[in-house]
């Protein structure tokens, strides 16, 4: 999804959901998306909305959602009637490519579940199939986008590249 003229205009806002949002990456995207609040309904994820972060898009116009990617239940609510999804993983809190891949794939399993046709993902190539070496957080991200090919059939889904939004 290009956050310009590419989408047609909605008779209503679409819905996009922000994984991340209170971090560097989803921030900017959430922030971006909140400056056309005609055409998108911004939905910021987070696990604590009394962060100050959180507050901030408040003020923006966000809907605050507490969703963990750790708790497939909490994700359910947040992608009820989605439109869009833009999903950053988490690798950095406990640097476990095992974790960060089990999130991925409750956030995918959840998008599937709730009809979501269009997923942007934070991932990565697999660079361990190109160079033989292993690299911690771009594997799971790797792990992550190929499950997305394998069971997200009905989703369009696109590689975000991250430099394009700063
Ligand atoms: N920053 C970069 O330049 C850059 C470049 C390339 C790739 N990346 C990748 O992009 C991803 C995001 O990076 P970032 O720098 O934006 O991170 P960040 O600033 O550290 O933000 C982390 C975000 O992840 C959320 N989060 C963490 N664990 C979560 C969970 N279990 N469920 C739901 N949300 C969770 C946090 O939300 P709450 O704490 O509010 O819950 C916060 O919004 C990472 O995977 C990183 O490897 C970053």
């Amino acid at each position: 999804m290009g956050c310009g003229s590419s989408l047609s205009e909605p008779d209503e806002p679409y819905v996009v959901v922000v994984f991340g949002a209170t971090g560097y990456l989803g921030g900017a995207v959430a922030r971006r998306l909140l400056e056309e609040p005609f055409r998108y309904r911004v939905r910021c994820i987070t696990r604590r909305s009394s962060g100050e972060k959180a507050k901030r898009l408040a003020e923006l116009g966000a809907v605050i959602v507490i969703a963990d990617l750790d708790e497939p239940p909490s994700l359910a609510k947040a992608l009820d009637g989605a439109d869009f999804v833009f999903l950053t993983t988490h690798f950095w809190e406990d640097k476990s490519k095992e974790k960060e891949i089990v999130r991925g794939l409750n956030a995918i399993d959840a998008c599937v579940t709730a009809g979501v046709k269009h997923v942007i993902f934070n991932g990565s190539e697999n660079i361990k199939k190109h160079i033989g070496k292993e690299c911690g957080h771009l594997d799971s991200k790797a792990a992550i986008e190929e499950y997305i090919k394998e069971v997200g059939k009905e989703i369009y889904h696109r590689r975000f590249i991250y430099n394009i939004v700063f």
